[in-house]
């Protein structure tokens, strides 16, 4: 098992460590046994991870001797709410948690979104540990200490800095995972090298083949570096004023296409063709050259992520969604653009006239 340890300067006594290896669901129950202290452990998970997982990992925890108990909620985006947080939080009332329990969120990203910001919330805050299931949630969201929930106006417009205890990354719980949702993770995986490590990005050229089989020597390779980078950039920018904004390569046009296609586009393929329209933006823009642009381009299409915008997507649909992102964020879009693979830099707007003509041009 690899430990990474995640460094906070401000305060060391959130530094917490990122673990991760195949097939370690009994060390993670001994290693939360021996260091978290907590009275009680409530597992959080949806109703898909429960089904498949949730009895297999209480199990392992009161094999601890540990005080384990379960609370499920209904799969998917739609239970990111209020609701589900009122509801989740009356729940551990009735189960007796108190200061001196901690949560698992055993799930994607929902659920880490959704247990951290309870956690970050109940009786003024009590612990919580990161058990991602899903690639993205693995190599992205669980680690940093975002917390949220959606809004009728909008996405994450609730949430809290909060940094779990610990990150226990089981890379087993892949197989059992749709294609589509290790696609989500893979795009986040492409990011990380088109942004900051030239070597993953070449690793994810020659292997393509392999990673499509989820080899698992080879994914616990890309999942170890991917979670390095991410770590590396967290601890500079906890709170997301400076350099984590480079994370969102190939968001800005990407969530505009998810949303705009009703969220029946994924959002690893939506962030795969954000990140194609990034990099020509950059070649227009004279930044990048065209060899690196031809490199992100055959990448995306060789793992299989989507290249282009559909016709059903409206041009002035995404143009719209993307001012609203701009008026919604002070009138400035954070365009992230690059020099070269592995050299980012955040620019304060795009032209619309080129982003225009860069969705125009992605059409098949
Ligand atoms: N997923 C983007 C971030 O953690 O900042």
């Amino acid at each position: 098992m690899k430990q990474i340890k995640l460094n906070l300067e401000r305060n060391v006594s959130s530094s917490y460590d990122i673990c991760i290896g195949h097939n370690i669901l009994d060390r993670i129950g001994l290693i939360i046994a021996k260091n978290n202290g907590a009275h009680r452990h409530i597992v959080i998970a949806d109703s898909t991870v429960s089904a498949l997982h949730g009895d297999s990992f209480l199990d392992i925890l009161r094999k601890m001797n540990l005080t384990a108990d379960l609370i499920e909620f209904p799969a998917g985006e739609a239970s990111k709410n209020m609701d589900t947080i009122l509801s989740v939080a009356r729940q551990l009332i009735e189960l007796g948690a108190d200061r001196s329990s901690a949560l698992i969120a055993l799930g994607g990203g929902v659920t880490g979104d959704i247990v951290g910001f309870v956690a970050s919330i109940y009786m003024r805050s009590i612990p919580y540990i990161q058990v991602p299931t899903t690639l993205v949630a693995q190599v992205d969201s669980s680690i940093g200490g975002k917390t949220g929930i959606d809004l009728p106006e909008g996405k994450n417009l609730l949430g809290t800095f909060y940094q779990p205890k610990g990150v226990f990354i089981d890379l087993q719980f892949l197989d059992t995972l749709p294609d589509y949702e290790f696609n989500n993770g893979l795009a986040e995986i492409v990011k990380y090298g088109i942004i900051d490590d030239v070597t993953l990005f070449d690793l994810l050229e020659n292997q393509t083949e392999d990673i499509k089989k989820r080899d698992m020597t080879l994914m616990k390779r890309i999942v170890q570096q991917s979670c390095t980078i991410k770590r590396g950039i967290v601890e500079i920018d906890e709170k997301d004023v400076g350099i984590r904004r480079i994370l969102n390569f190939g968001h800005t046009i990407g969530h505009a296409v998810e949303a705009e296609s009703g969220y029946t586009i994924s959002h690893g393929d939506a962030v795969s063709v954000g990140m194609i329209a990034a990099a020509r933006i950059c070649q227009k823009l004279d930044y990048l050259p065209s060899a690196d642009r031809k490199r992100i381009e055959t990448l995306i299409r060789a793992l299989d992520l989507l290249d282009h915008i559909p016709e059903s997507i409206s041009t002035p649909g995404i143009l719209s969604r993307i001012a609203t992102d701009k008026k919604k964020k002070g009138h400035i879009v954070h365009f992230v653009l690059l020099k070269r693979i592995g050299v980012p830099f955040i620019n304060g707007s795009v032209a619309d006239r080129i982003i225009h003509e860069t969705i125009e041009e992605l059409r098949k």
